[in-house]
């Protein structure tokens, strides 16, 4: 019994450290998609609203890409667990276009948090005879961008 008591320390502070270390993803930061394009969330409020900026790597204009606010929600019910879905839109200063996304916030086996998210991006178009080409839909995947302190 006395040899065995340390084992059973050891094994209690294990599992007891599995259970409570389970690491929950915050969107608030500084994000990098797979296409390079860089966002920033600034706050997330206690009803988990948050506003943020857009610097996309990419256009479907021939326009001159410009920082681009976003405004978004994320999920804040007891069935989270810590992974919240959320959505956000980007109005985009520099064409007429809006784009939405939903994604889930994922905490990997690293423990790295990650962002899958799919959009729908809508442009304008003339008329409506043109509306069939006028949403485009994609997935990109976010990781946090480490700060340079
Ligand atoms: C536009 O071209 O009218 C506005 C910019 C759209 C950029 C899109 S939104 C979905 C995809 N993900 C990005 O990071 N950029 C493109």
């Amino acid at each position: 019994m006395v040899q065995a008591t340390p084992f059973l320390l050891v094994l209690f502070l294990a599992l007891g450290a599995h259970g409570v270390s389970v690491k929950k993803c915050n969107l608030t930061g500084r994000w990098v998609n797979d296409l390079g394009s860089n966002m920033t969330i600034t706050t997330v409020n206690a009803n988990g609203v948050f506003a943020g900026s857009y610097h996309t790597a990419v256009t479907a204009t021939s326009n001159e890409i410009k920082v681009s606010p976003l405004q978004g929600a994320q999920q804040r019910g007891p069935n989270q667990k810590g992974q919240p879905t959320f959505g956000f839109t980007v109005h985009w200063t520099f064409s007429d276009s809006i784009t939405v996304f939903t994604g889930q916030c994922f905490v990997d086996d690293d423990g790295k948090e990650i962002l899958k998210t799919m959009w729908l991006l809508r442009s304008r178009v003339e008329n409506i005879k043109s509306d069939w080409k006028a949403t485009r839909v994609g997935i990109n995947v976010f990781t946090r961008l480490q700060s340079q302190e």
